[in-house]
């Protein structure tokens, strides 16, 4: 993992049996075999990740979690431990748009998820952005910082680059087909660029997401405050996914 290399990352989301997972990420990997200078990850359900990995094993094909819990061990049922997934699970996805919103998790318990990601060793992806009302109101930015802040909040040093992505995800862009136009996009990519720049000495990559497809990709990925794509409905479709995949590689394919 390097922190310029563009990153695509499909997040299945709660889709797909294990049979079909296995499978998806089988013609993702060979779809995406041979692409230069872009990191491909996918995200499966917990119940899929140790199969997909016996699938992708060592290839290019990174693996992540769509979720962790921010305790280590112990009495929390059905939750599932960074200790669990690290050593051979890369990323954790943590602060959801829709684990905010439809499962109600704080700023608080995504920081605090976030700090247990990046200590027990995982890449952390980090998930922000703001409601429809919060952009018409002009207060995306007030809503971004507020995420970062308190996703920083529980770490014991600021972050390097390498530990952690952002993904910027407008929740009014995810799954609607309205996708943030490309200025929007940049503004705000660049925006959390600053902000972390200034707070913890260096920005990570920042993902855009939502509403992604092969045909608006490229003019997202022209943008250079954007370094990838946090991809949902599209990564469930192998030969979508690798269409955007191929969008953010800078070279052709090799081979
Ligand atoms: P869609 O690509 O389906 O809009 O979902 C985006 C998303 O939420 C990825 O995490």
């Amino acid at each position: 993992m390097t922190v310029t290399t563009p990153l695509v990352a499909g997040n299945w989301k709660m889709n797909t049996t294990v049979e079909e997972g296995v499978k998806l990420a089988e013609a993702v990997r060979l779809g995406t075999e041979g692409l230069k200078g872009v990191e491909v990850a996918v995200l499966p359900p917990f119940t899929h990740l140790r199969p997909v990995y016996d699938e992708i094993g060592h290839s290019h094909v990174q693996l992540g979690a769509q979720d962790v819990f921010w305790e280590t061990k112990g009495a929390f049922t059905g939750e599932v431990s960074p200790l669990m997934l690290a050593g051979w699970c890369e990323h954790a996805l943590v602060g959801h748009s829709e684990r905010r919103h439809i499962l109600g998790e704080t700023d608080r318990e995504v920081g605090r998820k976030l700090a247990a990601a990046l200590a027990a060793g995982l890449h952390g992806i980090l998930a922000v952005g703001e409601l429809e009302e919060e952009r018409f109101a002009g207060e995306w930015v007030t809503v971004i910082d507020r995420q970062l802040h308190s996703a920083l909040e529980f770490l014991p040093q600021p972050p390097t680059p390498g530990q952690y992505v952002i993904a910027y995800e407008p929740c009014w862009a995810i799954g609607t087909g309205r996708t943030a136009t490309p200025e929007q996009a940049h503004e705000v990519c660049a925006h959390i660029k600053a902000w972390l720049t200034e707070r913890t000495g260096a920005a990570p990559r920042v993902l855009y997401g939502g509403s992604v497809t092969p045909d608006n990709a490229a003019s997202l990925f022209a943008e250079t405050a954007i370094d990838g794509a946090l991809v949902g409905g599209a990564s469930l479709r192998a030969e979508q996914f690798t269409a955007i995949v191929t969008a953010a590689a800078p070279g052709a394919r090799v081979g």
